[in-house]
C-alpha cells in the first residue's frame, strides 16, 4: 500500500536539498556529457519532467509518447533515458541489442508499484474475455500481460481502437481510466492505482488561483482527481499541454501538473506566464518559489548522475528474454495505432 503524505513529504525533502550547481559546474558537466555521447554514439532522451539542466542538453524532450516514439526509431548505439525506470525499460524492449542506461536505477513510479504482475495475472484469470490496456506507467512485466499500452496522449485513441467484441481492463490509473471512460462512454473495468503527485492536487487549490487569476486557462493532467479535471480547460498529456499553451491567445496558465514542465512552457511560449499549482498550500504562490507538485523520481536524475552513467555505463537495463520479447507486441500495437490518422 502507498503511503501518500509519506511519499510527497519525502519527495519535497528530497528535492529541496537538491544542489544548485554553479554555472561553471553545469558547463563543466554538460561538456563531459556532450563529448561522452559522440564518443558512445548515445542518444539523450529526457521527459517533460526533468530538471531543466537535463532538458537542455538531451537531444528530444518530450512526454511519454514522444519518448517511445523517439526510441523506437532511433539509429544511436547507446540510449541514456533521463526519466523514470518504466521509461527506460519500454526503450529496452523497443531496443533489446542496444545498451539503455538510465541515471538513478531508483527512479521509479507509484503507478508501477502499485500493479504487481502476480496481482494483475489473477484478476486476468477471472474473465478470459478481458482486453487489458495497460498505461505505460507500469512494469515490463506488466506489460508482457497485456493486450495494448497506452500513454496518455494516446489513450483514447487506444480505447476506442480495442476489439468490440472483449471486456476491457484498464490498469493500473484509475483517474486516467476514468478520464478515458469519460471521453469514450466505454465500459471498463478499472485497476485501483493512482499517481501520488498527481493525486495532491485539490479543487479548493484551483479554485483560489481561479479566483485570483481570472483570465488563467486551467491545464491539466489526466491522472488528476475528476474534482480537478472538471474545473480544466483542457486535460491532455504534458506534450499536448505545450501545444494548447503555444497556440492559445490567452496570457496566463495554470498549470496542473509535475512542475518540471514550467522549464519547456517558457522556453516554447515567450511572454506567456505559467502558474504552477501549488499542494500543500493553497495560498502559495509560485513567486515563493512553489516546489510542491513535484515528482520525487523523476528529481531523482541529476546531471551528475547522467554524466556518470554514462561513464560507466551503468545502472544499466536487463530484462528476462521472455519478458522482453513478449513486452514488445503490446507497445509495437500502440504505436502503430498511434500513427493512424
Ligand atoms: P505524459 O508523459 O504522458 O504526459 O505523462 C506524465 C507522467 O506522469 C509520466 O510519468
Ligand atoms: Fe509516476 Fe506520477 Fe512520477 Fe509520473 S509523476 S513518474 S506517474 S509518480
Amino acid at each position: 500500500m502507498i503511503d501518500v503524505a509519506d511519499n510527497v513529504i519525502a519527495g519535497v525533502d528530497r528535492f529541496s536539498t537538491r544542489r544548485q550547481l554553479a554555472p561553471e559546474q553545469r558547463d563543466a558537466l554538460t561538456r563531459e556529457i556532450l563529448a561522452l555521447k559522440r564518443e558512445l554514439n548515445a542518444v539523450i532522451l529526457a521527459h517533460n519532467y526533468q530538471v531543466p539542466e537535463i532538458q537542455d542538453l538531451a537531444d528530444y524532450v518530450g512526454d511519454s509518447l514522444g519518448l517511445s516514439q523517439q526510441a523506437a526509431r532511433t539509429r544511436a548505439e547507446v540510449i541514456v533515458f533521463c526519466g523514470v525506470h518504466f521509461m527506460a525499460e519500454t526503450a529496452k524492449i523497443l531496443n533489446p541489442g542496444k545498451i539503455v542506461v538510465l541515471p538513478d536505477k531508483d527512479a521509479g513510479c507509484s503507478l508501477e508499484e502499485s500493479c504487481p504482475a502476480d496481482k494483475l495475472a489473477k484478476l486476468q484469470a477471472t474473465n478470459p474475455n478481458f482486453w487489458t490496456i495497460a498505461y505505460i506507467n507500469c512494469s515490463a512485466a506488466v506489460k508482457a500481460l497485456s493486450d495494448v499500452i497506452c500513454t496518455s496522449g494516446n489513450a483514447e485513441k487506444i480505447v476506442r481502437a480495442a476489439p468490440a467484441e472483449r471486456d476491457l481492463l484498464f490498469v493500473p490509473d484509475e483517474n486516467l481510466g476514468q478520464w478515458v471512460m469519460e471521453c469514450t462512454g466505454q465500459p471498463m473495468t478499472l485497476w485501483r492505482g493512482n499517481c501520488y503527485a498527481h493525486v495532491e492536487f485539490r479543487r479548493d487549490s484551483i479554485l483560489r488561483l481561479r479566483a485570483r487569476f481570472p483570465d488563467a486557462k486551467v491545464v491539466v493532467h489526466p491522472e488528476s482527481l475528476r474534482e480537478v479535471r472538471d474545473l480544466a480547460d483542457a486535460v491532455c498529456s504534458t506534450e499536448k499541454m505545450i501545444t494548447y499553451c503555444r497556440n492559445s491567445p490567452a496570457q496566463r496558465f495554470v498549470v496542473v501538473t509535475e512542475s518540471g514542465i514550467i522549464h519547456r512552457m517558457q522556453k516554447e511560449c515567450p511572454g506567456k506566464e505559467f502558474i504552477c499549482t501549488p499542494v500543500f498550500d493553497a495560498m502559495r504562490m509560485p513567486s515563493d518559489n512553489c516546489r510542491c507538485s513535484e515528482c520525487k523520481y523523476m528529481k531523482l536524475n541529476t546531471l551528475e548522475k547522467l554524466r556518470d552513467c554514462m561513464a560507466r555505463l551503468a545502472p544499466r537495463i536487463e530484462l528476462e528474454p521472455a519478458i522482453l520479447e513478449r513486452a514488445r507486441l503490446p507497445i509495437e500495437r500502440m504505436l502503430e495505432i498511434s500513427a493512424r490518422p
